[in-house]
């Protein structure tokens, strides 16, 4: 590994799903690799959803993107943490890549194929995310993106484009490898049952006040097969313990299901566990962002000092990708 880029779009609340799925991992890396990890709130994504898109919000929503990474560990005196529209090398990639991506390789895209079947009008830019996506990756040449599991598709699109582009005009990117947290690649939403989403409105925020996800975690599903409190329960049934998993040491999780099995420890009581222990691991993020509200400044400095070095980094590449497909170079 040796230079990282990830995204992450500025269409709501950053979620449970998204921390343990992709930030969590980007702080580790940027503890590594610096400067050469490069994060990007990536605000013309968001432009191709029309449930989470609000001219109006999109401005503060990307700021709180970017506040709630920095609360959550990222460290922008050492990474590369930036807005994507900040950095237009970007969107002028991604039409050198559209020009070498099949149409089929678009519309097989299984994020697409969910996304169109749900709107009447299906406008283009949503057909090619993946590409804009793959020029995000490839404009800093990265080799590796920490994403969740929804992304590994697109990651390997990106494979795909760079390898034509090298086919055609000569070695330029790498082929991006898609790196997943192993402990939790895909985080359920609370309805016990699709992945945890913005837009499908089943996620805990990472922000969200104490009482609203306590209301939350009271509602998880319980095993369906466990009626009466002395039922025995099966842990594998509900994700109460996959939650937990998350959340609290092992050796406690393993004694809890081990008692849940024998009908030994009531569902109220796991859910007491459990939002205590998220509770825990969410109060540090809380405290970090309560006083990086204060200091706005501080966020906005950084994202400017962010593009300004991932600028340098894209236009470089922009130059040579100028000069090998032949277009004629200003002086
Ligand atoms: P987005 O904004 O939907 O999500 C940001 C990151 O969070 C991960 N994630 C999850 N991981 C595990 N379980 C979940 N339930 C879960 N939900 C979300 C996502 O996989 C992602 O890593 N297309 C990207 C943004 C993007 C991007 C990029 C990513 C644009 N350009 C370049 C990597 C590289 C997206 O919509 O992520």
């Amino acid at each position: 590994m040796k230079r990282v880029l990830s995204g992450i779009q500025p269409s709501g609340e950053i979620h449970i799903g998204n921390y343990l799925g992709a930030i969590k991992q980007w702080v580790a890396i940027g503890e590594k690799l610096g400067r050469d990890a490069f994060f990007c709130i990536v605000d013309y994504h968001a432009l191709t959803n029309p449930l989470a898109y609000d001219p109006s919000t999109l401005a503060q929503r990307t700021f709180e993107a970017a506040l709630v990474n920095i609360a959550a560990g990222l460290d922008p005196e050492k990474v590369t943490l930036f807005v994507q529209s900040h950095v237009p090398e970007h969107t002028e990639l991604s039409w050198v890549f559209t020009t070498l991506t099949p149409l089929g390789d678009l519309t097989r895209m299984t994020q697409f194929k969910d996304k169109a079947s749900k709107q009447e009008t299906v406008w283009s830019g949503l057909l090619m995310y993946p590409v804009l996506q793959a020029a995000d990756i490839l404009i800093y040449k990265a080799d590796t993106v920490p994403v969740g599991e929804d992304q590994v598709q697109h990651i390997e699109l990106t494979r795909e484009i760079a390898r034509r582009f090298n086919h055609l005009f000569g070695e330029t990117f790498p082929e991006p490898q898609a790196l997943l947290n192993p402990e939790a690649p895909r985080v359920p939403g609370i309805d016990g049952k699709a992945k945890m989403s913005k837009s499908l409105g089943n996620t805990i925020g990472l922000l969200e006040p104490e009482e609203s996800i306590w209301q939350k975690i009271q509602h998880l599903p319980d095993d369906p097969q466990r009626i009466r409190l002395s039922d025995p329960g099966d842990p594998e049934r509900t994700i109460l313990f996959t939650y937990l998993s998350y959340f609290a040491p092992k050796d406690l999780v393993e004694a809890l299901k081990e008692e849940y099995r024998k009908a030994g420890v009531g569902t109220y009581v796991v859910k007491r566990i459990l939002f205590d222990h998220l509770m825990e691991a969410l109060r540090p993020i809380r405290e970090r962002a309560e006083a990086l509200k204060k200091d706005p400044d501080y966020v906005m400095d950084a994202l400017l000092e962010g593009a300004k070095r991932a600028r340098a980094v894209a236009q470089a590449t922009m130059e040579e990708v100028r000069e090998k497909v032949g277009l004629l170079l200003p002086r």
